[in-house]
């Protein structure tokens, strides 16, 4: 019996809530929000679909009560308010970290083993916001950040090589911001060729561009940030966790050493498995992508140390 527990039924929360019971990720996914019926509501339309549908999964919807989430394997973190257009991932620090920290608090005491999936923004502060005011080890709390900017990076190549997505790899590190994060265009590939043998310089830096404020493009015109892409990263992220699947994927994860950098949390690729983070991949950067990741992790530090102007640590 696997369980997961997705805390926020907005956008993202319910989104990554239904893609884990419609791809039967997990048998039983909890939604919890603060907002009175919100999420019961959200999880009784999602069981109404499943015999549409085809699912299996089980779906339970409640309103801040915590002993419903008790014994999860895998909990989800997308509580905070949303970005409106115009502003940055960064400006939210001051109401979310209050929040992110009581939720991660909550779970811990109900679901002790549990790996957590932080998707509340500025998500490489509210990572690391986790593992340092919960104390647990650095392998059990993931950002999912570079699991979505990849994703639309191999999507922004897809469209300007005119092929299909899922015959692209490409990979970001790096911050999960419209300036911190660092799409390796280097190593992006379609079929094993390298993309920068089919598109133009010029192209490239296109794309990459486009890959950076990816984000910001869907908050301005949604008005609010992105979901249907946030949620399904999430849910990408705890299936290779709950299915032991192995996966590389780009993650906010805790460095001690590694990419010359420690007491931080960043995207770097990762294997994820059952264990959480079960090993840091360790790129050869060119100089350039080592300055431009140096960089993102000054910026990351700058956020991070607004946790202690906001009294969160
Ligand atoms: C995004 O990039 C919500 O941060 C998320 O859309």
């Amino acid at each position: 019996m696997s369980k997961v527990t997705v805390v926020g039924a907005g956008n993202v929360g319910a989104t990554c809530a239904n893609v884990l019971a419609f791809n039967e990720v997990a048998d039983e996914v909890v939604m919890l929000d603060v907002k009175e019926g919100v999420s019961e509501g959200k999880a009784m339309d999602m069981m109404q679909t499943a015999q549409l549908l085809g699912f299996d999964s089980t779906v339970v919807g409640c309103t801040n009560d915590y002993e419903k989430t008790a014994n999860s394997d895998v909990v989800v973190i997308t509580s905070g308010i949303p970005r409106k257009p115009g502003m940055t991932r960064e400006e939210l620090i001051g109401v979310n970290a209050g929040i992110v920290k009581s939720v991660a608090q909550n779970i811990l005491k109900y679901s002790p083993n549990a790996i957590l999936v932080v998707i509340s923004n500025p998500m490489d502060t509210m990572t690391y916001l986790s593992l340092k005011s919960l104390g647990v080890a650095k392998n059990r709390i993931i950002g999912m950040g570079g699991a979505l900017d990849s994703s639309r990076f191999k999507y922004f190549l897809s469209q300007a090589l005119g092929c299909n997505a899922n015959e692209v790899e490409g990979m970001v590190i790096g911050g999960h911001g419209d300036t911190t994060m660092i799409p390796l265009a280097r190593l992006a590939t379609y079929k094993g060729i390298p993309v920068s043998k089919l598109l133009s310089a010029e192209k490239l830096q296109e794309v990459v561009s486009s890959t950076m404020v990816g984000g910001a493009t869907l908050t301005k015109l949604l008005g609010t940030s992105a979901w249907y892409a946030p949620g399904a990263a999430g849910a990408f992220v705890v299936e290779s966790i709950l299915h032991n699947q192995k996966k590389m994927i780009p993650s906010c994860v805790a460095l001690d050493g590694e990419y010359g950098q420690s007491d931080i949390c960043i995207g770097v690729p990762a294997i994820i498995g059952r264990n959480g983070v079960e090993k840091i991949v360790e790129l050869d950067l060119t100089a350039d992508e080592k300055a431009l990741f140096e960089k993102s992790a000054a910026a990351v530090r700058a956020t991070n140390a607004a946790l202690k102007e906001v009294g969160a640590l």
